[in-house]
């Protein structure tokens, strides 16, 4: 298993990986332009996982310069339970505390399993906090459900 920062030119295999999963919506965000935009700005923090060259797994990460920030966290079903996501973790983690990140945040649904796999992995859930949200471009995703 091979992790390396991720390529603009994996969009396609990323694409594929994310739409295989049910409840990862994909949004404007996921257009081409947007993920190629935001590679652009945090290319030290996103990382995909190769197998036999086979793209299987990613993580997105990003920082504001005060907090860090995961999207897409992603491993193929079929090399699950293989310690991957944890590498995948591991690396966007060590790049965002190498620029200096105190603290990362994540955004979940509630009724994900995953949740389980993040406090394995050192994450606690906030019941502080809620998330507030403003579609401020469209109308597509009001009162639908959004990663972010
Ligand atoms: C979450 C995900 C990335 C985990 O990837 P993975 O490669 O299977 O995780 P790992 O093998 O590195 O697991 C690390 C630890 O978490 C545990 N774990 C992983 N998923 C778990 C789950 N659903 N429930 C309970 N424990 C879990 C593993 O057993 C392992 O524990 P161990 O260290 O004691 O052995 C993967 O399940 C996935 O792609 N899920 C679908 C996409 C998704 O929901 N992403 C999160 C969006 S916010």
């Amino acid at each position: 298993m091979n992790i390396v920062t991720m390529k603009k030119s994996d969009y396609e295999e990323l694409l594929a990986l994310w739409s295989g999963f049910t409840g990862n919506t994909m949004t404007g965000a996921d257009s081409r332009g947007d993920f190629e935009k935001f590679l652009s700005r945090n290319s030290d923090y996103c990382f995909s996982a190769f197998e036999n060259a086979r793209l299987v797994g990613s993580v997105m990460a990003g920082n504001d310069s005060r907090r860090g920030y995961i999207y897409h966290l992603a491993v193929d079903n079929s090399l699950q339970a293989k310690g991957t996501g944890r590498k995948l973790m591991d690396a966007a983690e060590n790049a965002l505390r190498d620029a200096g990140i105190e603290k990362a945040h994540l955004f979940i649904y509630t009724d994900n399993t995953a949740i389980k796999f993040y406090e394995k992995t050192g994450w606690h859930s906030r019941s502080d906090i809620t998330v507030m949200s403003k579609v401020l471009i469209g109308d597509k995703y009001v009162g639908t459900r959004m990663e972010e």
